[in-house]
């Protein structure tokens, strides 16, 4: 946690969820007006095909939804694409853009993915830029060039804490089970600070850190203690109702 950092717990549902997701929506928007949540921010990032319903379902709760990607352009002839202004239209809050699913499974780039949260805060929305090693640039000790690399490329240079938030998930660390020592954590999220307060000065000290990688209801309170870490990117945990709300009150528990 960084003092004065209002926590962020963040669920990435990826390619998950039919419409009958929307009952876990519920619950969790609904649980969301619990007053032990009122310290941190909610948000749910359903696919496109959920996100308009799952917006008015949260209507009156603190819930926010956000979407998994966008264009950077604003409309045109992209099938199959969808814009900021289209995830703002449905009332969303947030985008995650440069996960590295759409790294690998798409070949974003860096430069790419920077367009991408262009829009999304030109669209009055918080782009949530993901970053992060593989296990081969782990082992051959470059994290912190890759991280060094992908945030020079990847963030905006209007980028500010209000508009963008940053999660680092160690690509070998989703959806593994495996979740990098405390010290390791703590170093990322150290090296993220110091590039982003020498970039963007204030701006950079009050920017969200999230950490993302099989984050758990058990290991949740533990990581969320760590200097640097505002919150979390939550994958498969994010799915069930009960798993995320263990891991929002886990984040909200750590503020005291
Ligand atoms: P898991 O929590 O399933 O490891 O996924 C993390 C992630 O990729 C969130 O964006």
């Amino acid at each position: 946690m960084t003092p004065n950092i209002r926590p962020l717990v963040a669920g990435n549902w990826k390619m998950n969820g039919l419409r009958d997701a929307l009952g876990t929506i519920n619950e969790i928007a609904q649980s969301s007006e619990d007053s032990a949540l009122s310290k941190i921010d909610m948000l749910l990032c359903p696919p496109a095909t959920l996100l308009y319903v799952a917006t008015t379902l949260c209507e009156d709760v603190p819930l926010q939804i956000g979407g998994q990607d966008c264009h950077a352009n604003k409309s045109g002839a992209h099938t199959g694409d969808i814009s900021a202004d289209m995830i703002a239209d449905c009332l969303g809050t947030q985008i995650i853009v440069g996960h590295s699913e759409r790294r690998t499974d798409h070949g974003e780039t860096d430069s790419e993915i920077r367009a991408k949260a262009e829009a999304a805060i030109e669209a009055g929305l918080v782009a949530i830029v993901c970053i992060g090693e593989t296990e081969e640039e782990r082992k051959s000790g470059k994290t912190l060039d890759v991280l060094k690399t992908q945030l020079a490329g990847s963030v905006p240079d209007n980028a500010t804490a209000a508009n963008t938030v940053i999660a680092y998930e160690p690509v070998w660390a989703i959806g593994t089970g495996l979740v990098p020592s405390n010290g390791d954590v703590e170093e990322a999220h150290a090296f993220i600070r110091s590039e982003m307060a020498s970039r963007f000065n204030a701006e950079g000290e009050k920017m969200r850190l999230l950490y993302g990688g099989s984050v758990k209801p058990s290991n949740a309170a533990e990581l969320m203690a760590i200097a640097n870490v505002d919150g979390a990117l939550v994958g498969g945990a994010s799915l069930k109702s009960e798993d995320f709300l263990a891991i929002c009150k886990a984040t909200a528990g750590n503020l005291g």
